[in-house]
């Protein structure tokens, strides 16, 4: 009897001595990871590299000032198209906007094991550095609302290559406006662009460019939109209005699919014409059953049907489309 209680108590000792091991390993575990090893002399490095030199690294002054104008590259990757608007003649994105130019400022000696890009080290940085950066002003001529997503925190991305090359990347959400035209409605071609411009900086300070080694515009793979079918996009530079800025823009051309109308607005009236036809089959003595039954009854069948449908088009667009041709 004496035996087993000893060896019990024996037990559940050595028991709560294992948890109380176990407990300390996994905290130890833990507050290893806590701490930063590795990451922590990349931070320590390129805090030196944006405080080296104060005096130099002055945010306000744009890289390559006195030498040439800088040239920035812009790519988009366009995660959707959210909407196409005839009544408000918009057109919603949601894109990646990646900007890339270089900084020489922000040169560093390339420090080995770390990720390199084209054989550079490259460092992501976190956004506080945007801070202490020159960013380009790129804002979009024909935006009528935008903004950049936020959830959970700030959508974008900062790395920074030992040549000095600062990529930028920021997830946004634009409304643009799209001057659509209905000549053709609905067998139309719809152009829709995006411009991308720098507000203050003139082509004597500043140039964009599309992105040549992506390519300007990327698609994610599956782009579908109900009534439009995205054909292409042609990248070009535009003019600015204002004056001597920069400006480079992406069209889309969007061609309406023509099912949706066949189904709602043809194939009823054609339907409805053919229905009309049923008169001439009707004695040729009754005269009144001839004209008021048939000939009223498609034309109200018209009137209801068409009533109360405008394909999404508000009137004032309805009329400009009859009145157009
Ligand atoms: C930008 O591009 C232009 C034209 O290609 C060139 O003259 C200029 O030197 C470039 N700027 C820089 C900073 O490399
Ligand atoms: C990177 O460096 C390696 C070896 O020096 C070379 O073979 C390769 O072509 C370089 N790649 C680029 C993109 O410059
Ligand atoms: C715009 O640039 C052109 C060519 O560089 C120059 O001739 C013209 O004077 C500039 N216009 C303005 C308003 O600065």
């Amino acid at each position: 009897m004496r035996f087993i209680l000893f060896s019990l108590l024996n037990f559940c000792f050595l028991g709560v001595d294992s948890e109380s091991i176990e407990k300390a390993r996994i905290r130890r575990m833990l507050e290893d990871r806590l701490r930063p090893r590795r990451r922590e002399s990349t931070y320590q490095r390129s805090s030196e590299i944006l405080h080296r030199s104060p005096r130099k690294m002055d945010k306000r002054i744009r890289p390559f000032e006195d030498i040439a104008p800088l040239n920035v590259s812009i790519n988009l990757f366009i995660s959707s198209f959210d909407s196409i608007a005839e009544t408000t003649m918009d057109f919603g994105l949601t894109f990646i906007m990646r900007l890339r130019w270089q900084d020489p400022r922000m040169m560093f000696p390339d420090i080995t094991n770390e990720k390199t890009y084209n054989n550079r080290t490259i460092l992501t940085m976190d956004l506080k550095f945007l801070d202490e950066l020159w960013v380009p002003d790129v804002f979009f001529a024909n935006e009528k609302s935008a903004n950049v997503h936020q959830i959970t925190s700030d959508n974008k991305r900062l790395r920074i290559d030992s040549a000095g090359y600062i990529y930028l990347e920021m997830r946004l959400s634009a409304t643009l406006s799209c001057h659509m035209r209905f000549e053709h409605f609905p067998m139309d071609v719809q152009v829709c662009a995006i411009e991308i411009e720098s507000f203050a900086y003139d082509t004597a300070d500043v140039n964009f460019d599309w992105d040549s080694t992506p390519g300007g515009v990327e698609l994610a793979r599956s782009i579908e939109l109900p009534q439009f079918k995205l054909q292409g996009h042609v990248l070009g530079k535009c003019d600015s209005p204002r004056g001597n800025f920069t400006c480079i823009e992406g069209k889309f051309i969007l061609s309406r699919q023509m099912g949706y109308y066949l189904i709602q607005a043809y194939v009823p009236t054609t339907l409805i014409v053919m229905l009309s036809w049923i008169s001439f089959w009707i004695s040729i003595n009754a005269t009144p059953a001839r004209v008021s039954g048939r000939g009223c009854s498609d034309s109200k069948a018209i009137n209801y049907h068409f009533s109360g449908r405008n394909y999404g088009l508000h009137d004032r667009d309805n009329v400009s489309i009859y009145s157009r041709n």
